[in-house]
């Protein structure tokens, strides 16, 4: 081998790890926020707070917003969604038994009216994510109880968002949401 050739090999070399050290780095760069964000702390979701605006969303529909990355359900529902919803309170079949509502005692039951953001139970506001593997349920009436179901391994929520069939553990959770005037949802 000449001594051309050596110096050739030896550049290809460090070019080699140079470009690989680099990868490493911008990988290293891409994951921490995204692993960061799965588990935002208290005080990241005190300073993330959004305001949504809902003068749009109309009764038996639903948008969703973006919060700490995260889908977030808003839904006005119908007279008969909430009547279900309220009328299942203590179905045989319920999954998960706790409101898992951020706004409320942890301690609440599943029903309805603690996982409501409103007395009458017309808005819904829940985290987009499916229990499970975290999937994104899809809406409107969808599965066998009429509000959510996941298509991922078939995880079916009722229209209070609650767990009642397939493999997702928990209901679908509330965050921090309040009404901060007549059309407009604060999250967080
Ligand atoms: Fe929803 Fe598995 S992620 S059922």
């Amino acid at each position: 081998m000449s001594h051309a050739d050596d110096q050739g090999g030896t550049r290809r070399d460090f070019l080699y790890y140079a470009t690989g050290g680099t990868a490493a780095v911008a990988t290293g760069a891409a994951v921490w926020p995204l692993v960061h964000q799965m588990n935002p702390s208290a005080d990241v979701k005190a300073l993330s707070s959004i305001r949504v605006d809902v003068s749009g969303v109309e009764v038996g529909s639903q948008i969703t917003a973006l919060w700490l990355g995260k889908p977030v359900f808003i839904r006005r529902r119908t007279a008969e969604e909430i009547e279900r919803a309220r009328a299942e309170n203590n179905a045989s079949d319920m999954i998960d038994v706790l409101a898992r509502n951020d706004n409320r005692d942890p301690a609440l039951s599943a029903d309805d009216q603690n996982r409501a953001m409103d007395e009458a139970g017309e808005w819904l506001v829940m985290m987009g994510v499916c229990t499970h593997l975290g999937c994104v349920p899809l809406g409107d009436g969808a599965g066998d109880y009429g509000g959510w179901y996941c298509p991922c391994h078939g995880s079916h929520y009722d229209t209070s968002g609650r767990i009642r069939k397939g493999p997702a553990p928990e209901n679908l959770p509330v965050p921090v949401a309040e009404f901060v005037d007549e059309t407009t949802i604060k999250l967080g």
